[in-house]
């Protein structure tokens, strides 16, 4: 496996791959890398020939008051995951290399971005789009997959591509959860033992929200999100956003297509920030 910590040799790389006539996936990651993270390169591997896991602590998309100093950098563990994983390159360059000092353009995506995770957090996926745009032209792959646990970031990406013509295909992957319900997260690593038992009430909150819409036949979107809230909330919660949203792109729905809707949650579990969905 190659560690590649420049844009110039990542390019180089996927340029004799490519010469090759090999397909090249690309997963990318902000590293403390977890089975969530390594079932997406499975997935990779299965519909490409050349594997790249990226990553990097991605600075612009995170606010000025939120975790980018203390987010977990767990890298030879990494590195040790990708190899056991038959990952082929790491991408893993430094800010600098990325970011050039007086970098003045960025990719935004106007309407999808407004909604959910994107009201309380105002330019967190203008800094996703805008690093996801540069590892595409960097890497060069000819896929990349995303997790289906930051749905609205896969929708955002998926619109991002579609408009501005990405020559790249957008796989995503199931999200994978502890025996508890709690879906993986590099951020769970901020909570203690206790905590993350409490936590998987974020998961069974969902599941009674999707009961209610599928067992009790509730279509009234407004039911559904207020049964989600009380079965989540206790001392230690607090509800950023419930809302029902269409599957493919995470905007809010008024009333409910079964089979095309999903509920997404994003909650404060002490302090930290967790976000969830389920189908419907
Ligand atoms: P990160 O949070 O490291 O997640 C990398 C990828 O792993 C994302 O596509 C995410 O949806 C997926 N993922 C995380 N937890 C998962 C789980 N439990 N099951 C399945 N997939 C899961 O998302 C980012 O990094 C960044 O925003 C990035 C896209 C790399 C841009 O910086």
């Amino acid at each position: 496996m190659k560690i590649i910590r420049t844009p110039e040799e990542m390019h180089s790389f996927s340029k004799s791959e490519r010469e090759a006539g090999k397909r090249i996936s690309l997963v990318p990651t902000m590293g403390a890398l977890h089975e969530g993270h390594l079932s997406l390169v499975d997935k990779a591997k299965s519909l490409s020939d050349v594997c790249v896991v990226s990553i990097f602590v991605n600075p612009t998309q995170f606010g000025p008051n939120e975790d980018y100093a203390s987010y977990p950098r767990t890298f030879d563990d990494d590195v040790k995951k990708c190899e056991e994983r038959g990952v082929d390159a790491i991408f893993a360059p430094s800010p600098e290399s990325i970011y050039l000092p007086d970098a003045s353009t960025k990719i935004v995506e106007s309407s999808i971005s407004s909604n959910l995770c994107g009201k309380s957090r105002p330019k967190h996926f203008a800094g996703v789009t805008t690093i996801v745009g540069i590892l595409f032209n960097i890497v060069r792959p000819h896929l990349a997959v995303f997790g289906e646990k930051d749905a609205q970031q896969a929708a955002i990406i998926k619109r991002m591509v579609r408009d501005l013509f990405f020559d790249v295909e957008i796989e995503t992957g199931e999200i994978v959860r502890e025996p508890s319900g709690l879906a993986l997260s590099s951020r769970n690593k901020y909570m203690d033992k206790l905590e993350r038992e409490g936590a998987a009430r974020i998961h069974s909150a969902l599941l009674a929200g999707k009961r209610l819409a599928e067992e009790e036949n509730c279509d009234n979107v407004d039911r559904i999100k207020t049964r989600v809230i009380n079965e989540v909330s206790n001392a230690k919660t607090r509800v950023i956003y419930v809302e029902v949203v269409d599957s493919e792109t995470s905007l809010p729905v008024q009333r409910l297509e079964r089979g095309k809707a999903r509920i997404s949650i994003a909650v404060w579990y002490g302090n930290t920030r967790l976000i969830d969905n389920i189908r419907i």
